[in-house]
C-alpha cells in the first residue's frame, strides 16, 4: 500500500513490529485485493495519532478515505474515557489538509520536528 503512493516502503521487519504495536487499523478490500488502509497508534487515554492513511490512486475520491477516518474516530469514541476531550493528531501534506479539515482537524502553530534515527 505504501509503495502505491509514496515509493519505496519500510522493511518487512519494521512493518511487522509497527503493526503489532498499532492500536487499531482499518483495511478495505476489493475482492481479495487490499485497496486502502489506515491505522492509529496512541496511549488510549490522552493521545491518539493517525498514521498511514492510504487509498490506492484508482480508488480515491469514492468515499473510502472518509469511511476509514470515521472508523478510526469511532474506535476512540468506543475506547476513550467517556466525557473527556482527547488529543487526536496526524501529519498531512498541504494538499491533503482540506480532506482532514472535513473531520474537524485544523493546523496549529506547532511545527513538526523530525529526524531519521539510525538504530545500531
Ligand atoms: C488523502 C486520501 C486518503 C483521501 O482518500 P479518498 O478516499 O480519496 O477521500 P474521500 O473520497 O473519502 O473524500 C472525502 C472528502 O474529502 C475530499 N477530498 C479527498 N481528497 C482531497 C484532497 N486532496 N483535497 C481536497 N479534498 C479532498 C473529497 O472530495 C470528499 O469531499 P466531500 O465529502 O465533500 O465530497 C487519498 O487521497 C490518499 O490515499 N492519498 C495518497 C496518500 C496520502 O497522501 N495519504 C494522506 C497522508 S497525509
Amino acid at each position: 500500500m505504501w509503495e502505491s503512493v509514496w515509493g519505496q516502503g519500510p522493511s518487512l521487519e519494521q512493518t511487522k513490529l509497527a503493526m503489532e504495536h498499532t492500536l487499531f487499523r482499518v483495511s478495505v478490500f476489493d475482492g481479495s485485493r487490499i485497496v486502502a488502509m489506515a491505522r492509529m497508534i496512541g496511549d488510549m487515554g490522552l493521545d491518539y495519532y493517525i498514521k498511514d492513511v492510504i487509498v490506492r490512486p484508482e480508488y480515491q475520491r469514492k468515499g473510502i478515505g472518509r469511511m476509514m477516518i470515521n472508523e478510526l474516530l469511532e474506535f476512540i469514541n468506543k475506547n476513550g474515557v467517556s466525557g473527556t476531550d482527547i488529543f487526536v493528531e496526524l501529519c498531512a501534506m498541504p494538499d491533503k489538509i482540506p480532506f482532514y479539515e472535513k473531520f474537524g482537524f485544523a493546523a496549529n502553530e506547532a511545527q513538526r520536528l523530525k529526524m531519521m534515527y539510525r538504530v545500531e
